[in-house]
């Protein structure tokens, strides 16, 4: 890793608009220029990053090996706003000498929190009845209207117990729910914290009345949730993502839900967002939202500092704990 004089500021370039105080303290640590467009830079990249000593890129930016290789030489260090970094191919980056950093942690909560409100989204058709309300069709109260289930005796089944699994699991928990799992590996006791541990995704499924898929996406996970699989899910069971949409076979989803094998999903990520497939917007009893899960005004402050940090260690020539390459 190379240093660089402080007082040469390195130039920057944001493809997204950081929080107020990022920006701040990016314009005094670096030469910054910030991509304002409304459309993501795309392959514009090449051509905007010639002189730039650092890029800090946001989820929707895809640096894949291809474009990682025709980054321009200027390009020393990459920080993505965002804990995932399947979007950014971190091999090609150490292929040519570039660290890449990201943001764990600091949204941990933020998203778990997300993940619990999609969960009571899905059990409770909020969305539905709020609708309802919204279109003039609540009727008289009656016991049979509106009804969802109750969480303290549904299972929840988390697909991937890391540092969000986890603090998933403390507030479902909290609520009554009791707790399964699969991870690649089993955790410790005292994490576990009294959650059932399935060895495989096959064995967890059955035991999962609402799905939590927190497993970070990787082309091994990809479609995780297929027909197949979603066929393995008791009959009604509910389906939440807040991790990735590459992780769930869009098309077969859409078909469990009109088929009843899912009552209904909680849906924050989407495989080609923004766009969005016309079908989701069709689906009933589904709650669905724009990738906000780290979004509170603290913790996109703090995920901002955070990928600064990193950019930062680099050019002061210390060691940053969010650098990925390995
Ligand atoms: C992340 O940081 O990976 C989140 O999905 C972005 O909000």
């Amino acid at each position: 890793m190379s240093t660089h004089s402080l007082h040469a500021r390195p130039r920057l370039l944001a493809t997204g608009v950081p929080t107020p105080d990022v920006l701040e303290r990016a314009q005094r640590e670096f030469d910054l220029k910030v991509w304002r467009e409304g459309d993501a830079i795309g392959e514009r990249l090449i051509d905007e990053a010639a002189g730039f000593d650092a890029l800090l890129v946001m989820p929707g930016d895809k640096l894949d090996a291809s474009m990682i290789q025709r980054l321009p030489a200027s390009v020393k260090a990459i920080a993505t706003h965002s804990v995932g970094f399947d979007h950014v191919d971190v091999s090609a980056a150490t292929r040519r000498g570039i660290p890449v950093f990201n943001t764990p942690d600091v949204l941990t909560e933020a998203v778990a929190d997300l993940a619990m409100f999609l969960v009571l989204a899905a059990a409770r058709n909020t969305t539905g009845a709020e609708a309802s309300l919204r279109e003039g069709r609540w009727g008289r109260w009656a016991p049979s209207h509106y009804l969802g289930r109750s969480l303290n005796v549904m299972r929840l089944g988390i697909f991937g117990m890391g540092r969000i699994g986890q603090a998933v699991a403390r507030r479902a928990a909290a609520f009554g729910m009791a707790i399964h799992y699969h991870n690649r590996s089993r955790l410790p006791a005292e994490l576990e914290r009294g959650g059932a541990f399935h060895e495989t995704l096959e064995d967890l499924l059955p035991s999962s009345d609402v799905l939590c898929v927190c497993a970070p996406s990787t082309p091994a996970l990809r479609h995780s949730l297929d027909a197949r699989r979603l066929a393995l899910l008791p009959r009604g069971a509910m389906v939440v993502n807040i991790a990735r949409g590459e992780l769930i076979d869009e098309s077969a989803l859409f078909e469990a839900v009109h088929a009843g094998q899912v009552g209904a999903v909680g849906i924050d990520v989407f495989q080609r967002e923004p766009a969005i497939d016309r079908r989701w917007l069709a689906l009933p009893h589904s709650t669905l939202l724009p990738h906000i899960g780290s979004a509170t005004r603290e913790v996109r402050s703090a995920m901002g500092m955070l990928a600064l940090d990193g950019l930062r260690s680099h050019f002061t020539g210390t060691r940053a704990s969010n650098l990925l390459n390995p």
